[in-house]
């Protein structure tokens, strides 16, 4: 094992804050939810959304009821500029819906940002600029009250911006960017600076938003900040925090989430959690945790696929096959442990009266999102007898009776461990067919076959209390061609069928187990029948037959174990 030189990274700085009070709360209600897909996830592009790309994007953002979506940077590209304009003269912009746009702090960018907003009804203007020691140090080579100075000037040149636009409507969000990288204090300071010339009320607040431009520590150290700026920060019912989390460490939902506990109001992110290097928070994650905890997320998922297809052609971005909630594997288990136990809950969660979901292993019933039920449970060599019972009843209508699940299991089994790949049902109902109702390698075949419709008192010879009612069967067999005949009399078609056979046969079996079941609804009726037997030898061998009679469907399902001996 190679040394990794462990020495080159040093630890985060964490704030001393010990009277943090999120730990003790709880999300009960959505935050405002902002899109960034269109600026933030588009601007982490290879090949950017062209404007029909952004725009079938801003729609569907649209129907999935986001209330703020970030539409770009307006004065930094002409196809945003563009954008923007198409979006206002074209009345795209339902009126409940504000759109944000980003720009930072100097006076030809913010001119051309206002000039990119003429005629909106509502619009937040984003003002950024980087606050950290890093940034500072490094990028710009200038003090704190040099870069507050920046944003100071940038506020004031909104705020105569927006007096000149005449609207009231147009609302500030101030982002120090690279808010994990600053100290707090100071980013505390900046915004206070912002404030004093914003002048935010009650009923036009200021926006503060605070991104975790890199993610730099656990989740809870970003909430400790979070709460901490909540704490302070001065005319708090003027304010609304905004949190804006990047997915460096994998922990941007996480972050987002505690961030809500400790005070935000607003969060920030993208579908998927496209954005900037690992990404920006992914608000269906974030949106679905609280779904799943009894929470209107207030944006729709009934049909997760259809985002994920918007997705990838606005993106050309792929989605994980384990994507929380959207992937394309995470309401399928392969295991046979959780096969039978999502079976188990689903069954029971379909008789419940409350209809509170309650399955193993799933957080959230599949049929929400537009999912589907089949595409839960699939076959592969770890799979066990309840996953393959659970797609033979609810893909086929066979209900295969628990005594003989193993039998099938077994068959299924050594068909994966042989092709080393995952069976589809249809190839599992193959599997079935071939093994207990193909006759075409049978050596013992059902030709004909008659049972007395009345059934007849037969004295079986022995005390009164012993005569029962008994059913006759004539049947012929073929056994390679030669034809096999009997008449038998027993308490049942089956018993007699069975005793038949083995006085025609010479070979000795009981029956064990019994079932059947109608396959089939209207016209196309069928009933299908398990049997298992118990050879002389011990041995237990499982059949099934399929037919529109009950009765000959039993007496095939006996041949079929039998020439399984
Ligand atoms: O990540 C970030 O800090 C940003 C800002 C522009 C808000 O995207
Ligand atoms: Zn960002």
């Amino acid at each position: 094992m190679k040394k990794m030189n462990v020495n080159k990274y040093q630890k985060y700085q964490i704030m001393d804050f010990k009277n943090r009070t999120w730990p003790n709360k709880t999300i009960t209600k959505a935050p405002i939810w902002c899109s960034v897909d269109l600026r933030d996830g588009n601007q982490a592009l290879s090949i950017p959304m062209n404007l029909d790309e952004k725009m079938m994007m801003f729609e569907f953002l649209v129907s999935m009821g986001f209330k703020e979506i970030e539409l770009g940077f307006p004065s930094a590209s002409e196809v945003e500029f563009q954008f923007v304009r198409r979006l206002i003269e074209e009345k795209k912009i339902p009126k409940d819906v504000t759109v944000q746009v980003l720009t930072q702090a100097r006076r030809h960018l913010l001119e051309r940002t206002f000039e990119s907003l003429e005629g909106v009804d509502n619009a937040i203007v984003h003002l950024y600029n980087s606050t950290s020691t890093a940034q500072r140090e490094i990028v710009f080579n200038k003090s704190k009250k040099e870069i507050m100075d920046i944003a100071i000037e940038g506020t004031k040149i909104v705020k105569e911006l927006k007096e000149k636009a005449k609207n009231p409507n147009i609302r500030l969000q101030y982002s120090p960017e690279s808010f994990t990288g600053t100290e707090i204090d100071y980013a505390l300071e900046v915004c206070h600076a912002v404030m004093d010339i914003w002048s935010p009320d009650k009923k036009n607040k200021i926006i503060f938003n605070l991104p975790a431009t890199v993610e730099m520590s656990t989740p809870n150290v970003y909430a400790d900040r979070i709460e901490w700026f909540s704490n302070n920060v001065k005319n708090r019912d003027c304010v609304i925090i905004s949190v804006h989390a990047h997915n460096d460490r994998g922990t941007a939902v996480a972050a987002a989430e505690l961030a809500v506990m400790a005070g935000a109001q607003k969060v920030e992110g993208a579908l998927f959690g496209n954005g900037e290097r690992c990404g920006n928070m992914d608000i269906i994650t974030m949106a679905l945790n609280l779904f799943s905890q009894g929470i209107d997320p207030e944006l729709d998922f009934t049909d997760i696929n259809k985002i994920r297809e918007i997705y990838t052609k606005t993106t050309r971005m792929e989605v994980p096959p384990r994507h929380p909630y959207a992937g394309e594997l995470v309401y399928t288990a392969f295991s046979g442990s959780h096969q039978d136990a999502i079976n188990k809950g689903m069954k029971c969660y379909a008789k419940s009266k409350d209809k509170i979901w309650n399955v193993p292993y799933l957080p959230i019933d599949p049929k929400d999102v537009g999912r589907t039920y089949e595409s839960i449970i699939r076959i592969n060599s770890q799979s066990g007898k309840g996953g393959v019972a659970y797609i033979m009843e609810n893909d086929f209508g066979i209900l295969i009776p628990k005594w003989m699940q193993p039998d099938f299991g077994k068959l299924i089994q050594n068909v994966t461990d042989k092709t080393a790949k995952e069976l589809s049902s249809l190839e599992i109902n193959d599997v079935f067919k071939q093994s207990y109702l193909d006759t075409s390698g049978w050596a013992y075949k059902l030709k004909k076959c008659h049972i007395d419709a009345d059934s007849i008192e037969v004295d079986v010879k022995q005390s009164k209390e012993d005569k029962a009612k008994q059913v006759k069967t004539n049947c012929i067999i073929d056994f390679k061609g030669k034809e096999i005949s009997f008449n038998e009399y027993g308490n049942g078609p089956v018993d007699a069928f069975v005793k038949g056979l083995i006085r025609a046969t010479g070979t000795r079996f009981v029956l064990e187990n019994y079932s059947e079941h109608a396959v089939a609804k209207g016209a196309d009726s069928k009933a299908i029948a398990y049997i298992s037997i118990k050879t002389s030898a011990g041995k237990n061998i499982f059949g099934a037959g399929i037919d529109e009679n009950i009765t000959v469907a039993s007496m095939k399902a006996v041949l079929s174990a039998f020439n399984r001996i």
